[in-house]
């Protein structure tokens, strides 16, 4: 499963790069406004700048809702790099939107992703990979990895190329489910990526091979 970080944050995206495992970019209008980034110019360079640093996809997002807004700034997100992904909602424009870059060569992702049904249409359509939302789903009570995992059988059943990213991750846990479950790609904060690394009997077993070592140097000194 490929691990993507879900941030507007340049810092962020750094430290994951350097952690070895990071495989692509997400982010969306609100994580970009979080960075205080704001006006075409200002997110168009910070795309520029987040591509830089990562070697896979950067899914940049439109803000147009009618197809030709989508087209126009599709167009010039894709033109700014050849890692970008243009990342497109799932309504009826977004997904004649996909269709059109699909046509083109151009990588979507088709986001705000919420039933198996918007799955099989985004992929109909073409798309390169599919955002089902499942943070956002568990927070009203219904299991947002079980949508995952249905998508995944309706995928295999005909053969769908589209990616399955999970989205709206909260937790380590939610990553683990999702492998589980085949999910493509997780694409998550970056507190649930460092999460994985963490286990009290690593912390303990690497202290008393430490300390072992110490001993037995100190007896060789003696
Ligand atoms: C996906 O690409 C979205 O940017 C994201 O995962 C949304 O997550 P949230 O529900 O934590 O805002």
């Amino acid at each position: 499963m490929k691990f993507f970080i879900d941030t507007a944050s340049l810092a962020q995206i750094k430290e994951a790069q350097d952690l070895g495992v990071l495989d692509g970019v997400t982010t969306n209008p609100s994580l970009m406004a979080k960075e205080g980034i704001s006006g075409t110019d200002a997110v168009m360079k910070h795309y520029v700048a987040i591509c830089e640093i990562v070697d896979g996809d950067v899914s940049a997002e439109v803000i147009g809702t009618a197809y030709a807004d989508m087209i126009r700034e599709g167009e010039n997100l894709a033109a700014l790099h050849p890692r970008i992904v243009v990342k497109l909602p799932m309504t009826r424009d977004g997904v004649k939107a996909i269709k059109y870059f699909t046509g083109k060569g151009i990588k979507t992702n088709c986001t705000l992703v919420f039933s198996a049904g918007q799955a099989m249409l985004a992929a109909k359509a073409g798309a390169t990979y599919v955002s089902p939302f499942i943070g956002r789903l568990d927070d009203i009570s219904t299991d947002g990895v079980d949508l995952i995992d249905q998508i995944r059988t309706i995928y295999d059943n005909y053969g769908f190329g589209t990616e399955i990213l999970a989205a709206s991750i909260r937790h380590p846990m939610h990553i683990i489910q999702c492998a589980e479950v085949g999910a493509d790609v997780a694409t998550c904060p970056l507190s649930a990526i460092t999460a994985l690394f963490d286990h009290p009997l690593t912390t303990i077993g690497l202290e008393k091979f430490l300390a072992d070592h110490k001993k037995a140097a100190q007896a060789v000194k003696a």
